[in-house]
């Protein structure tokens, strides 16, 4: 008989798709084979994002145009963040939903599907602090880097955030357990790992902080390339910023969440740092790191902000000068302090939205100007997947987290190159391939080898 089949769609953030991973993981070890189509699955499951108001609407919208790719005895799963939060009203809400499980249920989940498919409805939401789900073997999406979560949950308690509730309270994996997953990883030939957490450089396992972290994680032969995030500005200590100075392999790229340029809307927010507490972490991450790249999250719109406060957020931008940011409207979430903040505060719709547009601007024009300049330089740049438009184009990064696309095909994915940046739409860039950066199997002089990398150069 044929195995049954599994169709899991993603929202949100990178902790989601590492979960993903390890939920098909545990349902492929269950006898269940991954579609890449809902049409006609057996199981469909939906990993839920709730950081905003229109992530769940789009989940919402989804849930019911899934329903009409369910068979007869298709079963379908609400899990993830949104899951979390509204628990048993989901099952009110879709009729056609049977199972909604939280970030801390998975273990759970081969059980609860086999009864979902014989006609149970189920919800798991219990927070489990022990769960890091060590003994699952993730089915990776990905190829090229792995995604690797070194720490659950979260400890602060930012006042717009609704993570905190959705994920529980912060717990890091042990050490060796990072670094035998790591080990696994680069035996199936990945050499990139993103470390993942909510606050990823708060990583304790009691023993080890996430600077023994970094070292150790670098010190895996075969790893090339080490990302984390998201940081959290105030755990960046001397001892992390010297990890990532000292290890070759950390990439110079960090994405730095600021959320706002205001001292006083950053209290507002509890972020627990000032401008200036910000700014210092910045000009110690730079005097560490030469060439190192500053991405950013920010928030417009929060209750209270200003024009002079959103100024002060603009300027903050460009003091910074940051590569790339993700900008958002303050979407206000149920139960958390911010939705305490008197009514009055409360920025119309149109101003966040104008603010977000200035915002948006200044952050490209920035990005702009300092992209130009880029161009004629030289890049390693990894191959992480063909591009999406156009055919025979790869897109690759470089190690400050440039995207660069160049010319060539599905066997070069996982490679190392050279690469001259040839042009640049302002946030991204064109490339030509300069050469091949494998480690060279040559024993003195290999004609063969070299014609083959001589072929690569496209100039
Ligand atoms: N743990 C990460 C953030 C995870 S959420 C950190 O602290 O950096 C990703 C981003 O979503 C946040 O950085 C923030 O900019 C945004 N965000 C979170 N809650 C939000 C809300 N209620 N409204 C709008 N944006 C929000
Ligand atoms: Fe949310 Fe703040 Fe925790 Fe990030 S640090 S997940 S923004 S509470
Ligand atoms: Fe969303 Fe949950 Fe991540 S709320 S951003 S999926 S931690």
């Amino acid at each position: 008989m044929d195995r049954p089949t599994v169709y899991i769609e993603t929202y949100g953030c990178q902790m989601n798709v590492s979960d993903s991973e390890l939920m098909l993981g545990a349902l492929a070890s269950a006898g269940y084979e991954h579609v890449e189509k809902p049409d006609g699955a057996d199981v469909i499951l939906v990993n839920t994002c709730a950081i905003r108001d229109h992530a769940e609407q789009r989940v919402v919208g989804r849930l019911g145009e899934l329903k009409r790719h369910m068979k007869r005895d298709s079963i379908m799963g609400v899990t993830g963040c949104m899951a979390q939060r509204l628990g048993p009203q989901l099952l009110d809400k879709a009729k056609h939903v049977s199972l909604v499980i939280g970030p801390d249920g998975y273990r759970a989940l081969p059980a609860l599907v086999d009864g979902a498919r014989r006609g149970e409805r189920a919800i798991a939401t219990t927070f489990d602090l022990e769960e890091h789900y060590e003994d699952f073997s993730p089915r990776r999406f990905d190829k090229v880097k792995a995604w690797i979560p070194v720490q659950r949950g979260c400890d602060y308690r930012c006042t717009y955030c609704i993570v905190p509730t959705t994920r529980g309270s912060e717990r890091s994996r042990r050490l060796d357990d990072v670094v035998r997953e790591t080990r696994t990883v680069v035996a199936e030939g990945m050499s990139e790992v993103v470390l993942l957490g909510q606050t990823v450089n708060s990583y304790n396992d009691g023993t080890h902080d996430f600077a023994d972290l970094l070292r150790a994680v670098g010190d895996v032969p075969g790893v090339r390339r080490v990302r984390f995030t998201s940081p959290h500005p105030n755990d960046f200590t001397d001892r992390v910023i010297g990890a990532m100075a000292d290890v070759g392999a950390v990439c110079e790229h960090v994405h730095l969440p600021m959320q706002s340029g205001s001292s006083r809307v950053l209290k507002r927010m509890l972020r627990r740092y000032s401008r200036e507490g910000y700014m210092e972490c910045v000009e110690r991450i730079r005097a560490a790191i030469p060439g190192v790249s500053l991405t950013t999250d920010i928030i417009v719109g929060f209750p209270g902000e200003t024009d002079e406060e959103f100024e002060e957020t603009l300027s903050a931008v460009r003091e910074v000068g940051f590569a790339d940011a993700y900008t958002f409207i303050f979407s206000p979430r149920d139960g958390t302090p911010a939705t305490r903040l008197p009514a009055e505060w409360t920025v119309p719709e149109s101003v966040a939205g104008e603010r977000l547009q200035s915002l948006v601007e200044t952050v490209r024009g920035i990005a702009r100007r300092s992209n130009l300049g880029l161009l004629g330089t030289r890049h390693e740049v990894l191959v992480e997947r063909q591009a999406r438009r156009g055919d025979a184009m790869l897109m690759t990064r470089t190690r400050d987290f440039k995207t660069v696309l160049v010319p060539g095909d599905a066997s070069m994915l996982g490679r190392y190159l050279t690469v001259e940046l040839t042009g640049t739409t302002g946030s991204t860039f064109t490339g030509s391939v300069v050469h091949e950066r494998q480690p060279l199997p040559m024993a003195g002089h290999d004609a063969a080898h070299e014609a083959a990398v001589a072929s690569l150069v496209t100039r």
